[in-house]
């Protein structure tokens, strides 16, 4: 890999990524449509003369293909990445996730680029029977628009991968915790721990169990892979060895901002339409090349706390 091309260079994940690409002194160009992404992540990177952005969106083919020219490695976050609010508007995560990724896979054909990292997501078992699920669970059922997006995405780049000889990398993650986290469960507790420090609203019934991956071990995962992995079509789960349940989490977030709240629990064993009560997947896998978290989950939280208290602007980024 010479010059990487980071769709999603802006968002949470991407900007990270792109921060350990050039540390390894390698070119990058960024690319994102600032939707949810926030250009201030890009501030270290833009000072490095091995990095260029280009603003532009997935959905716009010819722009697409045009700012990949040069590049020799496609590493595709870019997405709607939110499994919460997908039936409020039902075609978004298709456009988003699943044509886009369409879209990544024919900007990379034209410009004869063969090697593709995709993030993809634990949501894709639905609400899988084994636990912890492994990659080759029984085909699951899905349970989000999300997950169904994804999971079509990453059939479209398996079907590239044989049809036009790609090497691809699918990375399944739990969700994702640390420097610069925008949005999950900590982000919203923290919020309405800021506005009012008694109450805290709590979506289910606190008894999700959940496991949560620190983003620079996540990024030291993904780069492990494509530096290491050898199949045609390589995927991987990406986790920590361990689950909590949500109320855990609570505990450890009220613990490190100093407040004691009246807990309110909307009830039931899901937060949200597609929000799974069990997600722990199995990480023999990615395990086998070497890799394995450096934090747990209590110190992904407890550091992903610390960064929001110090970076309160990115509520209001959000918000806007
Ligand atoms: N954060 C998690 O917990 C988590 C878990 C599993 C999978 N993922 C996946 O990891 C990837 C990165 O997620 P994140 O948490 O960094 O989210 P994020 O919202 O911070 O990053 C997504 C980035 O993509 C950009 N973007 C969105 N649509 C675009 C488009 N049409 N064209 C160009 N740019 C576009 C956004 O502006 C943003 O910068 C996503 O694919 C997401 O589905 C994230």
């Amino acid at each position: 890999m010479n010059t990487a091309f980071v769709t999603g260079a802006s968002g949470f994940i991407g900007s990270n990524l792109v921060d350990r690409l050039l540390a390894a002194g390698l070119k990058v160009v960024g690319w994102d449509n600032l939707s949810t992404g926030q250009i201030r992540f890009l501030n270290g990177a833009k000072q490095n003369e091995n990095f260029r952005f280009v603003q532009g969106d997935n959905l716009d083919l010819p722009a697409l293909t045009d700012a990949m020219a040069g590049c020799d490695f496609v590493f595709h976050l870019a997405a709607n990445a939110d499994v919460r609010f997908g039936t409020n508007h039902p075609r978004r995560d298709l456009e988003q996730n699943t044509i886009a990724t369409a879209n990544v896979l024919e900007g990379m054909r034209a410009n004869n680029i063969r090697r593709i990292a995709f993030a993809s997501t634990g949501s894709i078992y639905g609400e899988p029977e084994i636990h912890p699920t492994p990659e080759t669970a029984p085909f699951p059922v899905q349970t989000s628009l999300y997950g169904a997006s994804k999971l079509a995405a990453e059939g479209m780049i398996a079907a590239y991968s044989e049809g036009f000889g790609y090497q691809s990398y699918i990375f399944r993650f739990v969700s994702i915790l640390g420097y610069r986290y925008t949005h999950g469960h900590v982000f919203d507790f923290f919020h309405q721990l800021e506005q009012h420090p008694d109450h805290l609203k709590v979506l289910g019934d606190g008894h999700q169990r959940k496991s949560y991956l620190h983003v620079q071990d996540c990024v030291d995962a993904i780069l492990t892979a494509v530096n290491t992995a050898t199949e045609k079509v390589n995927i991987y789960n990406l986790g920590t060895n361990e689950y909590c349940e949500v109320r855990d989490s609570i505990g450890w977030i009220c613990e490190t901002l100093g407040v004691k709240p009246r807990l309110d629990f909307t009830g039931g064993k899901r937060g949200w339409i597609g929000d799974s009560p069990f997600i722990f997947l199995d990480t023999q896998k990615i395990r086998s090349l070497g890799w394995k978290p450096r934090l747990s989950i209590r110190e992904g939280v407890i550091a992903t706390v610390k960064y929001l208290k110090a970076n309160t602007w990115v509520f209001d980024a959000r918000a806007a």
